[in-house]
């Protein structure tokens, strides 16, 4: 099931077609069903084709009737009940996305794990669309680590999640756990919506990113490496993908499986720089985002060092500057990205002046330090800096959020070479 709500949902480098977006608005079956009402009637009013798909609990608490009557189709509420015998894969492929209010903890569990038992699991199976779930539910169960889990799992697989908030839930409780306002769910739809209109902004483009932390030998069983992930890396492959890029990743580590994408795999800076020169030559945009060692052992012994030998000292140099290698070595037009991980201070500023120094066109600063930001997290916290003075601030998102805001400033850098699509109108 991996992908599934991915940023996939944009539809590659058609023409956009004039048409209303389809919504299939999930509902599962919790005190808050009944507030899915109001998402359903304020997505309609902004001209969005809702198809509401409700789970069996569902309909104990909201009748299918109040749907029927308030969306643009009639609700369905079972893979079985209807003329069609596949309902779930004619939803799930025609949908533009997906948002799912409220859900349960349950229905997490079974999406988490890729249950297809019900119309609404099934669809969200069968669907490359990008996927909402807004979970609402009592405190005790919002923080327990069943939860907690499932909610990584699915951001990691780029599910947006809108978190509950704090304040009355059912009975006389109250606490976290209370479905976010309706508003704010239908607004954050709407701007996913509006991406999903905007296709193929990468058509044609081809990118080439790292990803990982290289490892520089000691010895044959002992090297120096940090604690990166390649998560960033592979969601900007991700992320340019569903926009139309042909994306290349030259990687330290094993990708999970991703549609599309080309992977090299290397282990040691000087690996990772001859890959990065021989393939950059070919691409419109290249993204370091690999963290690549500072420093090597000068030598690397041929055998391994033994205790019996005594405290071996280890003598370091210094790696090349790949980042900059490829900022003097750049073609015309070329848009260069870097990361910048600094631990606390100004991260804009840092990032700034590594811009310059570096001689790159885009900078992504983040925080290391900042609690869910950074090394081995499925979520960012960036400020995103351009050469032309532009700055963008990504509060803590998914990772494919902080890529898609990234390569939303690399697209502008090749509007202005006449590299990238147009907008579309
Ligand atoms: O100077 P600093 O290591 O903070 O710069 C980070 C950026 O430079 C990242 O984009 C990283 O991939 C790149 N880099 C590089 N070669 C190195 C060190 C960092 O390309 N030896």
């Amino acid at each position: 099931m991996d992908g599934i709500g991915s940023p996939q949902g944009g539809s590659g480098s058609v023409a956009v077609v004039d048409r209303p977006k389809r919504v299939v608005l999930g509902v599962s079956g919790g005190i808050a069903s009944y507030k899915a009402v109001e998402v359903c009637r304020r997505l309609v009013d902004s001209g969005v084709h809702v198809v509401p798909v409700l789970t069996r609990n569902a309909t104990r608490f909201v009748g299918e009737i109040t749907f029927s009557a308030l969306a643009s189709e009639p609700a369905i509420t079972s893979l079985w009940n209807g003329r069609e015998p596949i309902p779930h894969t004619r939803l799930g492929q025609a949908a533009d996305l997906v948002v799912v209010v409220p859900a349960t903890a349950g229905f997490l569990a079974h999406y988490a794990n890729g249950f297809a038992d019900d119309i609404l699991e099934a669809t969200l199976v069968a669907t490359r669309a990008p996927v909402v779930v807004c979970p609402a539910m009592h405190t005790e169960m919002w923080e327990h680590p069943a939860v907690r889990d499932n909610i990584a799992t699915l951001r990691r697989r780029g599910v947006h999640v809108i978190e509950p908030v704090e304040g009355r839930l059912a009975g006389s409780d109250s606490g976290a756990g209370r479905l976010a306002d309706p508003a704010d769910i239908v607004a954050v739809v709407m701007g996913l919506l509006e991406r999903v209109t905007e296709p193929g902004d990468l058509a044609g483009v081809k990118v080439l990113v790292s990803a990982g932390g290289t490892r520089e030998a000691i010895d044959p069983v002992r090297v120096i490496t940090n604690r990166s992930s390649g998560k960033q890396g592979f969601a900007i492959a991700e992320v340019a993908v569903a926009r139309g890029a042909a994306v290349t990743v030259v990687s330290t580590v094993e990708p999970r499986a991703l549609r599309g994408i080309e992977v090299l795999r290397v282990e040691t800076a000087a690996e990772m720089e001859r890959a990065m020169y021989s393939l950059a030559p070919a691409c419109d945009v290249v993204v370091m985002a690999a963290a690549v060692a500072d420093f090597r052992p000068k030598l690397v012994a041929d055998s391994k060092l033994s205790k019996a030998d005594g405290v071996p000292e280890i003598v370091l140099e210094q790696t090349p500057d790949i980042l900059a290698g490829l900022a003097r070595r750049r073609r015309p037009g070329q848009v260069l990205v870097g990361f910048a991980a600094e631990a606390g201070g100004d991260v804009a500023v840092k990032a700034a002046a590594k811009m310059a120094a570096k001689g790159v066109d885009v900078m992504v600063a983040n925080d290391v330090l900042a609690p869910g930001a950074g090394f081995d997290h499925d979520t960012n916290e960036v400020v995103i800096v351009g050469s032309g003075g532009e700055q963008a601030t990504v509060g803590l998102s998914s990772k494919q959020e902080v890529a898609a805001a990234v390569l939303d400033m690399v697209v502008e850098r090749l509007r202005a070479v006449g590299r990238a699509g147009q907008e579309n109108s």
